[in-house]
């Protein structure tokens, strides 16, 4: 398991090597649900939130304008969709901390308990490495802490879930059974995009 972590890891890197620099300009047009997802979050004062695959920064920097007296941390594997969160999270440094790594069973030890985790996008591109990072992430909350996903969902089109898969995303409804299992569900949607070509889900959940 721990080589098949490291490819999945090597090949998140290679990926978003050229992807990293695009990345903002094209992904508007498909990764739906985000903004929604945030304004879902528990809202309690001076809360502290991880972003798991955090990428170029896109919603740590609508967070951290959003909700003054929060702090964050994101984390990523990719050092180039890091290079960009840098930049695009720079006017709240003071409150935002970035790390390089990758996020898994016991694999990195978060400054402090979090009261929100969120993964945007992320968790389905984790493969294999997916059910470990939900484990993870309920050891790693607060208790009474919530966790927060929006992501693909599935797609009755083979040949798009085949095209998803060239680009390392698992399309099979896999992530919600798991997560309404583990975490005492709040809100929970499945929304379908372009004319049903796929569909994708939103969950935030309490341990
Ligand atoms: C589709 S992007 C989503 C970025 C951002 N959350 C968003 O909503 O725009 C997926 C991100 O997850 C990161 N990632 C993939 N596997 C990871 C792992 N095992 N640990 C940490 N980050 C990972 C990738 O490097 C990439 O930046």
């Amino acid at each position: 398991m721990e080589s098949a972590n490291n490819t999945q890891a090597q090949n998140m890197r290679r990926y978003y090597k050229w992807h990293a620099a695009v990345y903002d300009a094209t992904r508007w047009t498909f990764l739906f649900g985000r903004k929604t997802l945030l304004h879902h979050l528990p809202t309690g004062a001076g809360q502290f939130v991880v972003e798991v695959g955090c990428g170029t920064g896109h919603n740590l920097r609508l967070m951290a304008r959003r909700h003054p007296d929060w702090r964050f941390a994101g984390i990523d594997v990719s050092p180039d969709m890091l290079a960009q969160a840098s930049k695009a999270t720079a006017t709240f440094s003071r409150r935002v901390q970035l790390f390089g790594q990758p996020y898994g069973a016991g694999a990195f030890h978060l400054p402090e308990a979090p009261d929100v985790i969120l993964f945007s996008y992320a968790l389905t591109m984790f493969n294999p490495g997916w059910e470990a990072a939900i484990e993870q992430a309920w050891q790693d909350l607060k208790p009474g802490g919530h966790i927060a996903v929006v992501d693909f969902h599935d797609t009755p089109a083979p040949t798009f879930r085949w095209w998803m898969e060239q680009n390392h995303v698992r399309m099979d409804g896999h992530l919600l059974p798991v997560l309404e299992a583990k975490f005492r569900p709040v809100w929970r949607d499945v929304h379908s995009a372009w004319g049903g070509i796929w569909r994708y889900m939103s969950f935030v959940g309490q341990k």
